[in-house]
């Protein structure tokens, strides 16, 4: 167990090591039963978190200011639309600045080539943690707590079991690649023989995929990409069947739009969960486009993890707070 991670920032899990990752479960776990038993954990009495958003959330905002709240402390929300930062205030600015009222920043920042660096930016001004929200590369918190949720309904050491993280069709927008860059970066750091399920077009950035394909390796589990969609579920113990936008094809979002509508039978249904394993789980990290990306009776049915796996970022966002922002 590693207990100096005061201070520390969470842009990926990719920059924090096994041991830590394991405490921040292990916290998350005792986190979630002390709620469970009413036991107050006022762990950060007095602190304030800023919440800086430039783009929509329901999930990441409530459970962050929930948690803020059950530790005792508080947390602003702040749309980035009524700060000044359109007027000027840089990241650095936002970093030094902040970092003086608060005693964390978290920040979603999604657009291509710009929030995974603005974070970046803003960390490296700030005196206190910087704590991605989801920016244009990963969304951390919502990796985490998709192990969390892994580890409770397989056990702590989820090694032999497949976990298919896949594209699916969706029309409402072209999605941000984040939640499966760090889910197959995190899942094969714990042994899981990983699928990568995606048409031609929808490619993840080609370091994450080379930096799953190494965790794969030292930690003794598999990982392969596949182009086609049934095949992925296919003898599957976790399928993740979600849309992702064809950013490295083009950054135009209407031209994506139009290659994904080639795509448009990529939906999870019950046929396509009756290839996985019986005991199969069906995940997604919410909000889902129902009956275009998955049909209702397989994310409201009985495989379905969608619930646990949202209360689950409540858990290790707290896990996160309370050991680097104390
Ligand atoms: N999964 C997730 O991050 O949800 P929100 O976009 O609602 O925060």
């Amino acid at each position: 167990m590693q207990t100096h991670l005061v201070g520390r920032d969470m842009i990926t899990p990719d920059e924090w090591t096994d041991d830590e990752l394991n405490t921040v479960f292990d916290v998350a776990f005792d986190l979630k039963r002390k709620r469970a038993l009413g036991e107050p954990h006022a762990l950060l009495r007095d602190k304030v978190l800023a919440m800086l958003f430039f783009f929509s959330s329901t999930r990441t905002r409530v459970s962050f200011e929930a948690g803020m709240a059950q530790l005792g402390g508080h947390a602003q929300f702040i749309e980035s639309k009524t700060t000044q930062i359109a007027h000027g205030d840089t990241a650095k600015e936002i970093g030094e600045i902040i970092g003086r009222y608060c005693d964390g920043i978290a920040i979603r920042q999604v657009d291509w080539g710009v929030g995974n660096q603005y974070i970046r930016d803003v960390a490296a001004a700030s005196r206190v943690p910087v704590l991605n929200m989801q920016c244009d590369w990963y969304h951390p918190f919502q990796a985490l707590a998709d192990m969390l949720t892994i580890f409770e309904r397989f056990g702590r050491d989820p090694r032999g079991k497949t976990l298919n993280m896949s594209w699916a069709y969706a029309s409402s927008y072209q999605k941000p690649l984040s939640v499966p860059q760090s889910l197959i970066t995190l899942a094969t750091r714990f042994g899981m023989n990983v699928r990568l399920t995606r048409p031609p077009e929808f490619k993840l950035m080609p370091e994450i995929e080379d930096l799953a394909r190494e965790n794969a390796r030292k930690a003794g589990g598999s990982f392969e990409v596949l182009d086609d969609f049934d095949a992925g579920f296919t003898g599957a113990d976790v399928v993740y069947p979600k849309s992702w936008g064809a950013t490295l094809t083009t950054t135009d979002m209407e031209e994506s739009k139009q290659i994904a509508g080639k795509y448009s039978d990529w939906i999870a249904d019950s046929r396509r969960m009756a290839l996985a394993n019986e005991n199969a789980i069906y995940m997604h990290c919410l909000p889902a486009d129902r009956n275009i990306e998955v049909t209702d009776e397989v994310i409201d049915g009985p495989q379905s993890a969608v619930y646990d796996e949202a209360e689950n970022r409540l858990h290790v966002q707290k896990a996160v707070m309370a050991l680097t922002m104390r």
